[in-house]
């Protein structure tokens, strides 16, 4: 089963992507996550990423989709993924239809968590992320059981640098002009789900558990 999690900033992409990744046992390939494991341990790439992140903006294509190309061919991945903040642009889904393509494969479904830009933005200041493992908490819909510690790993929780509330309304901004019209594209493909991403977690999982089935 190979599915995109599409939605904003915030929307519950990470959150839901990686509950998918358990049920299915499919491995969760979230592109945020693995630019800040390369920030974290001072790569060439995370070094160039990092410029971009924290104002906002996206990583141009030629960094990001290589590297998704080859993660997406490794071995973990033959009985699909979850790929959750790629693609991002028009460019980057041509990119990844035409890398399936070349292997006999294609996406099965793009599942659009929607959510608001209003309630976004209350969303982001509480969310705590865990750099080490890619946990996601919220400080008020699902804290740790002791703050500041990863119920994961039992690393750190942090603030992330571009959870900044004037970050969260360029990420938004730059969400609306480029990420957005993915939504038509995996529409005019056919695979196009969407789910109101703003309930509970558990109520979102289980919309989404019955796109997938059980
Ligand atoms: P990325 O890490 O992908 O960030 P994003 O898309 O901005 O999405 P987030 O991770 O902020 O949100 P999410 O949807 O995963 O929400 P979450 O589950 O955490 O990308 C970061 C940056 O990297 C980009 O800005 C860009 O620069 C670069 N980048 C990454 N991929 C790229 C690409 N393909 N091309 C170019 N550049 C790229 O949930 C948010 C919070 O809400 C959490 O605290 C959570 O606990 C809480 N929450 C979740 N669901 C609910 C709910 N139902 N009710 C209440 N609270 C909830
Ligand atoms: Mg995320
Ligand atoms: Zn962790």
């Amino acid at each position: 089963m190979k599915i995109i999690m599409l939605g904003a900033p915030g929307a519950g992409k990470g959150t839901q992507a990686k509950r998918i990744a358990e049920k299915y046992t499919i491995p969760h390939i979230s592109t945020g996550d693995i630019f800040r494991a390369n920030i974290k341990n001072g790569t060439d790439l995370g070094k160039k990423a990092k410029e971009y992140m924290d104002q906002g903006l996206l990583v141009p294509d030629e960094l990001t989709c290589d590297l998704v190309m080859d993660r997406i061919q490794q071995d973990d991945c033959k009985n699909g993924f979850v790929l959750d903040g790629f693609p991002r642009t028009i460019p980057q889904a041509e990119a990844l239809d035409e890398a399936l393509t070349k292997i006999g494969q294609k996406m099965d479904y793009a599942i659009d968590v929607d959510v608001p830009d209003e309630n976004i933005v209350n969303r982001m200041g509480g969310r705590r992320a865990c750099l080490s493992c890619g946990a996601t908490y919220h400080v008020e819909f699902n804290p740790t059981k002791a703050e500041g510690v990863c119920d994961a790993c039992g690393a750190q929780t942090v603030l992330r640098d571009d959870d900044k509330p004037e970050t969260v309304q360029k990420r938004l901004t730059v969400y609306h002009d480029q990420t957005q019209p993915l939504i038509d594209y995996y529409k005019k493909q056919g695979i196009l789900k969407s789910v109101d991403g703003t309930q509970p977690m558990e109520a979102v999982f289980d919309a989404i558990i019955g796109i997938l089935g059980a």
